[in-house]
């Protein structure tokens, strides 16, 4: 086969798979497969430059940067769309299409006619048109001001679901598709993640972000960015494509070009609204923003008849969304202390409506966030609440900054104890050193002598998930800790029927509930127990993670971060955390406190198997971070001396036998530094007295009766809910997973399990009912 045959191959291979991606959402190949084609195209292009065309899939990466967009006059304007914003002004819409049309409008006897308009969402983006020629891709233009755009063909080209050439046949020679540019929220994230980490500019929504990366002079830039384009009509074309609009998308559809899944038609106007409503309701699920939908009338013989008026079209109608973004001024900024002591700025707002609900405060997260937005007190700022998700504050209107704006500046004290406020650290570990750099939280030192802390403290410690003491909501540890009733958490245990029964809401039935409550919850689980004492980053797995490696609060109390790094998912950052933690003179007499008044932990027990078995001395060597020497020179340096001690006391000459002589001097000058011998030797030594052996290297983790197997629960059980379900599976090990495949080993169904239980059976997987799971637990040793 030629060069050129297996090129054109490659290409028409490639684009059918990005058609079935893009267009039709049912990827063919796995994307390495993909990538592997793409390569083998790209190499052969490099070998014959003479083949490469414009339109070969490789060529989506941009051109030279421009010094400036030239104009492109539209030779079909492109319109807007007016807007409805209540149902009385889409009735309105309705009333004028079918007098307009001269149809039948309703009378006492029946409802008129409906007309059959399609509806589309109204993409938050920005409006372009693409023009193809002989069914290549020849121009992309942004809409300007309707009869004037710019040229923005080399950017185009970099969207990945923009066709560069037309499939299928049929297609007008000269056709102008127009549609909308945009970013899906994922890709607004990852691009606001990547720009903060590199210290560049971030914006405040996916449309900013859509317009900043389509209308760049440099089109790689363009290239890097994750945009989408989604068709919605038609400009200048030399033939008719179709009698409807929505039978103009789908011939559009069929020659490659992406339209919305969300298109349908409508018969009326009662349909429009229900479609309204319908994605409305949906509208926090979709992928992308959208302010609203479009309802057009979908014979285009009706559009014509209609026509325009001033610069919008009779036929169509935008139904927005109430907005999600609003103006308001920051009145304030107050400090907030949290449970982890953290001191959270939080904008108080002139109370403005936003999507119908007023907001009056928005949280600033931390001060490196009021650095990033540059935010003063008096700023008007542009405020957004999505979904279910708290207020936040995306950009400072700086035009409207007044004069007697002020800084908003951390607190020295704790607006709440008065203790000292400090800026946290982080800690990283590289290339053998430790680092210590600033971080973005400021913390009152105060702990639990701190009110704000103690009684967020406790509210997490009596929740459910923690230690599960019911009866005691938020208000009334706020009146316990505010009469003095209690300092810690160990002082529930102290509380006297006299202490509660007089506290407002409480009487003598709900004062016994109480006690008995937290009599009853004595008996905790470590991993629990781990949970509720709040150490900060350290959530509920976390927990489960440090009860089930090292078996007892003992090893847990005294490990050090090295050691706890050796767990799964604990970084160093949260290592020195929980290990500061438990450093803490006070947190470790309230825990000595909890455990004198009756506190029994459940579970304990030894270093898990598959703990001991990750503690290998290589593991060790490669985690001191010397310079150059990761894992294999680790287990190249133990193999050949042994043992801690003698890689320590080493010379170069017997390093150069098991090392490269770069390694060999990085593992010498690495041990010359005492400290580095002292931090090595005491994990060693923990290691060594948690039961570990280093003769354990080659053992197989035994680990427990479940371990490595994956679960699923679905359908409801009696006897015990889902989440008493999935700790006691993990207890003995097993992952719990919310979707069955192929790698499930089992399922538990309770009644009403629907999908999940019908793919477990197709699978021929595994299944319990309740009776079974409870059997299997008791044969394990676990009561229900
Ligand atoms: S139709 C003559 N359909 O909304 C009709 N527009 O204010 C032209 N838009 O500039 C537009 N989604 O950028 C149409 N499904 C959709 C749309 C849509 C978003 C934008 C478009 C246009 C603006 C109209």
């Amino acid at each position: 086969m030629t060069a050129q045959t297996r090129i054109l191959e490659l290409r028409a291979e490639l684009d059918q798979h990005n058609y079935r991606y893009y267009v039709l959402d049912e990827p063919s190949v796995p994307d390495a497969e993909y990538d592997r084609l793409f390569r083998e195209l790209q190499a052969l292009e490099a070998e014959h430059p003479e083949l490469v065309t414009p339109d070969s899939p490789t060529q989506r990466v941009g051109g030279a940067a421009l010094s400036a967009f030239t104009q492109v006059r539209h030779e079909v304007p492109m319109l807007s769309l007016g807007n409805a914003f209540e149902e009385n002004d889409l009735r309105e819409f309705d009333r004028r299409v079918v007098e307009g049309l001269d149809l039948p409008t309703g009378d006492l006897f029946g409802a008129g006619v409906a007309v059959d308009y399609s509806c589309e969402p109204k993409l938050d983006g920005l409006a372009v048109s693409l023009l193809y020629r002989d069914g290549l891709l020849v121009q992309g233009a942004t809409r300007g001001d309707g009869t004037t755009g710019e040229d923005i063909s080399v950017n185009v080209r970099t969207i990945r679901n923009v066709p560069l050439k037309l499939q299928g046949k049929g297609w007008p020679a000269v056709l102008e598709v127009r549609g909308e540019v945009f970013m899906s929220k994922e890709g607004f994230e990852r691009l606001n993640a990547a720009q903060a980490e590199i210290g560049g500019k971030t914006f405040a929504n996916p449309r900013n972000a859509a317009a900043g990366s389509l209308r760049q002079l440099d089109s790689k830039i363009t290239a890097s960015r994750p945009l989408e384009f989604c068709c919605y009509g038609v400009g200048q074309v030399s033939e008719a494509i179709a009698d409807t609009h929505i039978g103009t998308l789908e011939k559009l559809k069929g020659w490659g070009m992406p339209i919305s899944r969300e298109l349908r038609h409508a018969a009326g106007i009662k349909e429009c609204l229900d479609y309204y409503r319908d994605i409305g309701e949906r509208r926090n699920a979709l992928p992308y923003e959208i302010d609203g939908v479009v309802f057009k009338v979908n014979s285009l013989a009706s559009q014509r008849e209609l026509g325009f008026r001033a610069r919008e079209p009779r036929w169509a109608i935008a139904h927005k969304f109430p907005a999600m973004e609003e103006l308001t001024e920051v009145l304030d900024v107050e400090f907030q202390v949290g449970r982890t002591g953290a001191v959270t700025p939080v904008a108080r707002l002139k109370p403005v409506k936003v999507a119908g609900v007023t907001v009056a405060n928005a949280t600033l997260h931390n001060m490196d966030e009021v650095a990033r937005l540059g935010v003063m007190i008096g700023d008007t700022v542009i405020i957004r609440r999505a979904g279910d998700v708290i207020p936040q504050v995306m950009q400072v209107v700086t035009e409207r900054r007044p004069a007697d704006a002020r800084a908003v500046h951390i607190p020295t004290q704790c607006p709440v104890c008065g203790s000292q406020v400090e800026r946290t650290q982080l800690v990283k570990r590289s290339k053998g050193k430790e680092t210590v750099s600033e971080g973005a939280v400021y913390r009152c030192v105060g702990r639990l002598a701190c009110r704000a802390q103690l009684k967020q403290a406790i509210i997490h410690y009596v929740s459910r998930r923690a230690m599960d003491i019911e009866g005691l909501g938020e208000k009334s540890v706020e009146q316990l800790v505010d009469e003095g009733l209690i300092a810690s958490p160990a002082d529930l245990y102290r509380l006297k029927f006299e202490d509660i029964v007089d506290l407002e809401g409480f009487a003598e039935v709900s004062s016994n509930k109480l006690l008995a409550a937290i009599a009853d919850s004595k008996r905790p689980s470590l991993a629990r127990f781990i949970y509720a004492l709040g150490i900060p980053d350290v959530g509920e797995e976390t927990a489960k993670v440090l009860a089930r490696s090292l078996g007892s609060l003992q090893r847990v109390m005294v490990a050090l971060p090295q050691v706890l790094t050796y767990l799964p998912d604990i970084g160093l950052e949260v290592a020195h955390e929980i290990h500061n933690f438990f450093e803490d003179e006070h947190n470790r007499s309230v825990i000595a406190q909890l455990l004198e008044n009756g506190l029994q932990l459940q579970e304990e027990g030894e270093l898990a198997a598959e703990f001991a078995a990750s503690t290998t001395l290589a593991g060790l060597i490669a985690k001191l971070d010397i310079p150059s020497v990761g894992p294999t020179g680790a287990e190249k340096l133990v193999a050949k001396l042994q043992s801690l001690e003698r890689i320590i006391a080493a010379d170069g000459i017997d390093l150069r036998q098991a090392l490269a002589a770069k390694q060999a001097d990085a593992v010498r000058e690495f041990f010359l530094v005492e400290s580095n011998q002292a931090l090595a030797r005491s994990v060693e030594a923990q290691l060594r007295e948690f039961g570990m052996h280093w003769e354990s290297e080659k053992k197989v983790a035994q680990g427990l009766p479940l371990a490595g197997q994956t679960w699923v629960l679905t359908g409801s059980l009696e006897r015990m809910s889902r989440d008493v379900a999935k700790d006691k599976l993990e207890s003995l090990g097993a992952k719990v997973a919310g979707s069955v495949s192929a790698k499930t080993h089992c399922v538990v169904a309770g009644p009403g399990a629907g999908s999940k239980l019908a793919k477990a059976t197709e699978l021929g997987l595994r299944v319990l009912d309740e009776d079974a799971f409870v059997a299997f637990l008791s044969e394990q040793g676990i009561a229900v």
